[in-house]
Parts: C-alpha cells; sequence; structure tokens
C-alpha cells in the first residue's frame, strides 16, 4: 500500500559541484555556477508541482573552513543570486526564509544584506516557502536554541519544552521535512536539519548537483510515494 503522506517539505543536500566540475575538466568554481543553474531549476520545479516547501542546504558552517577564495566566490554567488532572482521568486509567491548563522553572515556583507532585502520583500507571500541554509549547521543551531533559553531563565520541562523546542527549531516551517535528498553519492546528514529530519525519509543518489534533473528529481519523488511511513508506531496509527 503506498504511504499516505504527501510530499509537502522536501529538503536537498546539493552535493558534488566540485567533483562534477573535475569530471568535465573545469575549475571548482565553474561547477558552482552550474550547480547555482541546477538549483534554480528544482525550485521552479518545485513551485510548479505544488511543494509546500523547499528547504536547501546551500552552505554549512564547515564549508567556512574551505580556502577563502572558494567561500568568497560562493557566498558573493549566493548572494548575487537570491538578489537577481528575488523580484521573480516573489512575483511567484515564493516567501523566502535565510537560516544560519546571521552574525557570520554580518560579516560577510553581501550575505547579510541580502537576508535583510529578500526576506523583507518575500515576507507576506503564502505561495512555497523556501528555505536557504547558509552559513548553518544543525549542532549549532540546536545549541543556539538552548543558549537563548538559557538566557531567558527558561524553566519548561516536558511536554511544554517539547513544544518551545519544537518551535524554535522548525522556525515557522510549516512542518518537518516529508523527504531529504542527498545528491553527489555520499550517505549522510553532514550536519544537516539534524533535529527537523528525525522521521523524514531520506534519499541519496549519485548524481553530481549540476547534473541533476527535474527527472531525477520525480524519480526521487516516486521512490518516496512507495515508502511507508510509521513514525514508529504501527501502521493503522501511522495514517
Ligand atoms: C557542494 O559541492 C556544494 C556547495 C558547498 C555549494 C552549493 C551551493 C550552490 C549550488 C548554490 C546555491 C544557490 C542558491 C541560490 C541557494 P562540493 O563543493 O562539496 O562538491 P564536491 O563534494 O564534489 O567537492
Amino acid at each position: 500500500m503506498p504511504q499516505t503522506h504527501p510530499l509537502k517539505h522536501l529538503a536537498i543536500i546539493m552535493d558534488g559541484n566540485g567533483r562534477w566540475a573535475t569530471s568535465q575538466g573545469l575549475s571548482r568554481i565553474d561547477g558552482h555556477r552550474r550547480g547555482a543553474e541546477t538549483t534554480l531549476n528544482i525550485i521552479d520545479y518545485c513551485r510548479k508541482s505544488g511543494i509546500h516547501e523547499l528547504s536547501l542546504y546551500a552552505l554549512s558552517l564547515e564549508n567556512l573552513k574551505r580556502p577563502d577564495s572558494e567561500v568568497s566566490f560562493l557566498t558573493n554567488l549566493i548572494a548575487q543570486l537570491c538578489l537577481e532572482n528575488q523580484e521573480k521568486l516573489h512575483q511567484q509567491g515564493i516567501c523566502i526564509k535565510i537560516i544560519g548563522s546571521s552574525e557570520s553572515m554580518a560579516r560577510q556583507g553581501d550575505l547579510g544584506k541580502m537576508k535583510h532585502a529578500v526576506e523583507a520583500l518575500t515576507m507576506h507571500n503564502t505561495g512555497m516557502r523556501l528555505n536557504i541554509l547558509i552559513n548553518y549547521s544543525g549542532r549549532w543551531e540546536i545549541q543556539q536554541v538552548f543558549e537563548s533559553l538559557q538566557t531567558e531563565g527558561c524553566t519548561a520541562k516536558g511536554a511544554e519544552l517539547t513544544k518551545i523546542l519544537k518551535d524554535r527549531l522548525l522556525q515557522g516551517m510549516t512542518h518537518e521535512p516529508d523527504l531529504c535528498i542527498r545528491t553527489g553519492g555520499e550517505q549522510r546528514l553532514s550536519n544537516f536539519m539534524l533535529w527537523q529530519l528525525a522521521y523524514t525519509e531520506l534519499y541519496f543518489t549519485d548524481v553530481l548537483w549540476p547534473a541533476f534533473s527535474v527527472e531525477d528529481l520525480e524519480a526521487s519523488m516516486v521512490d518516496y510515494r512507495s515508502r511507508k511511513r510509521r513514525f514508529g508506531v504501527i501502521e493503522e496509527v501511522a495514517s
């Protein structure tokens, strides 16, 4: 029996830009450029196919340890891409949230400015929600929430604390991701949405991100529909 949870929230770990570039005799920078084109195509396809929410892992806090030249190319590329496309995405009703360390984004001038601009422009939109995770890591995020609760002197426990954690960690997301795709052949989460992915279906593909097509995405969706999601309980209760 096919599972009964429609694919509302899709999360993607976009991996393999560098290896794709090497396989084509190109520079890593070219790989990121081509990867960015794939990102725009996939955003468009998700919007047209009625996905409610799309979360993209664009840059991890760990990625910031790469050579300065690659980090600054990547942050500029992401900022430029978001700014160049914000008006189109706004017209399409997309609500954009940039999730990650605002402190480190502020040090990367363009990213900080871009976050303020795109969030302010699109905040009232009611179409697809697009979360772009930049300068982000799952453990960092959980620690941030704990530190803010400590600062506030929060004494909540049990169900009350569970609810607070859920609200803070979902950050206004419609709900937890239903499916998480990782391209590029690795089979791990690499610090991506660690709390939110607890019951998410995982899909790994060897296709490198710049080569990831709409057909590849459709194949992952077909696979998702064949999964049985039980959320740790017996089948009748889960549906
Ligand atoms: C992983 O490839 C990819 C990244 C670190 C960057 C992903 C960013 C983009 C595709 C641009 C996104 C744009 C927007 C607007 C969200 P890698 O360099 O780790 O590849 P490798 O594992 O083959 O070396």
